[in-house]
């Protein structure tokens, strides 16, 4: 494959979590973005690899902040971190990840924002852009949990397919875990169901 040359806002992203970030958390973001570009790829999905490379590599930009630090930088940057409703306050890291992508980075492309905004809970009306983010960071190379091998070939083979598969098998690891599952996650879980449901019998169900 012909290696794209990267862009102005992909290296401004690349030395960001550089300089702002350990290395163990870079090689999680470089690991899904090269995933998702993979899966882009083999399933000519057609997605902008730009945006595919600034969504993963931004993704967690925010991911190691304690629950203090992420109010306290939501609150610098004028949002009202009561205005959100997580069902823990860790899940906050992705709209500081969001906002830190858009006013340090400067990215405006809300596709790609979303994608960010989405990519720990999921959501109803998810883009083909925040499954397969969502689904990459699930199952990068560094990803080590029972089952991640058959997950990661399942999303390389058909991603639509496995972000059912993969969004529950979160859900039973919170569940099992005795952690409290977030009300979008549900809706996007359900919202996956209906669809593998209507894709099998050609018919719509509400
Ligand atoms: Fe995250
Ligand atoms: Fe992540």
């Amino acid at each position: 494959v012909a290696q794209r040359e990267l862009s102005e806002m992909e290296l401004r992203a690349l030395d960001y979590i550089e300089q702002n970030t350990p290395l163990s958390l870079q090689q999680h973001v470089v690991g899904t973005r090269d995933l998702a570009l993979e899966i882009n790829r083999r399933q000519s999905l057609g997605l902008d690899e730009e945006k595919i490379s600034l969504a993963s590599l931004l993704h967690d930009v925010a991911r190691l902040f304690s629950s203090d630090q992420l109010v306290f930088g939501l609150k610098a940057y004028g949002l009202d971190p009561d205005s959100f409703d997580y069902a823990v306050p860790m899940l906050l890291h992705v709209e500081l990840g969001a906002e830190i992508a858009k006013r340090e980075i400067g990215v405006e492309d809300e596709d790609v924002l979303n994608a960010i905004r989405l990519h720990a809970t999921g959501s109803a009306g998810m883009s083909v852009l925040d499954k397969l983010i969502y689904v990459a960071d699930k199952v990068e190379p560094l990803r080590d949990y029972p089952g991640v091998g058959d997950l990661r070939e399942f999303a390389l083979r058909d991603l639509n397919a496995a972000f059912p598969v993969v969004i529950s098998s979160v859900l039973k690891y919170l569940i099992d875990a005795g952690h409290p599952l977030d009300y979008n996650s549900v809706t996007a879980y359900n919202e996956s169901i209906r669809d593998l449901v209507n894709q099998k019998v050609g018919q719509k169900i509400e």
